[in-house]
């Protein structure tokens, strides 16, 4: 259970430099409706958002959940509890984006093709085999679980063309807490 009392209309999307997002999530343990009404709230703002994968931190829900949907429509949601990838193959890089760093996207060097075990929302146990941008966004969604963001894993020539929108957002962090 993550609070008695959650409202998910409450949950918002977190943005950088948010420290939510650097706090690696907890595990699911009990699945509850409140589990569920988290990852249906969830879906809503990443489709409201155009996004193709949203994780818990995100919505400041340090708890290891994660929704996709690589169409961006609702009927190719996948809910994905407590992931863990294995099996790493190959080497992809794409540009990537994040709803937590919006405006900034820059090419990521990662794994081509994984194997995903996650729970669904039912707490049950299933195996994916996932390849090129699944596989590209099943990594980057469990990275935010770890705490990490995807310009902890950019080059230093990416790191330098991103870092006046960070420090901007920086600032407008500052300014609104
Ligand atoms: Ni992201």
């Amino acid at each position: 259970m993550v609070s008695k009392s959650l409202d998910t209309n409450k949950l918002r999307l977190r943005q950088y430099p948010d420290p939510i997002l650097r706090s690696p999530a907890l595990p699911v343990e009990i699945f509850t409706p409140e589990v569920s009404a988290i990852a249906e709230k969830m879906t809503e703002i990443m489709l409201a958002n155009n996004g193709i994968g949203l994780a818990g931190p995100q919505v400041g829900i340090s708890r290891r959940i994660v929704v996709i949907s690589l169409s961006g429509k609702r009927e190719d949601v996948e809910v994905l509890i407590n992931p863990v990838l294995s099996n790493f193959q190959g080497i992809s890089e794409m540009e990537e984006g994040c709803l937590s760093l919006p405006g900034i996207r820059a090419t990521v060097r990662r794994s081509a093709a994984c194997t995903v075990k996650a729970l669904d929302i039912n707490g049950q146990e299933f195996v994916l085999d996932a390849v090129d941008l699944a596989a590209i966004v099943v990594q980057h969604e469990t990275d935010h679980l770890n705490g990490r963001l995807f310009i902890d894993r950019l080059n230093s020539l990416s790191r330098l063309s991103c870092r006046r929108a960070l420090k901007q957002m920086e600032q407008e962090f500052q300014e609104k807490n």
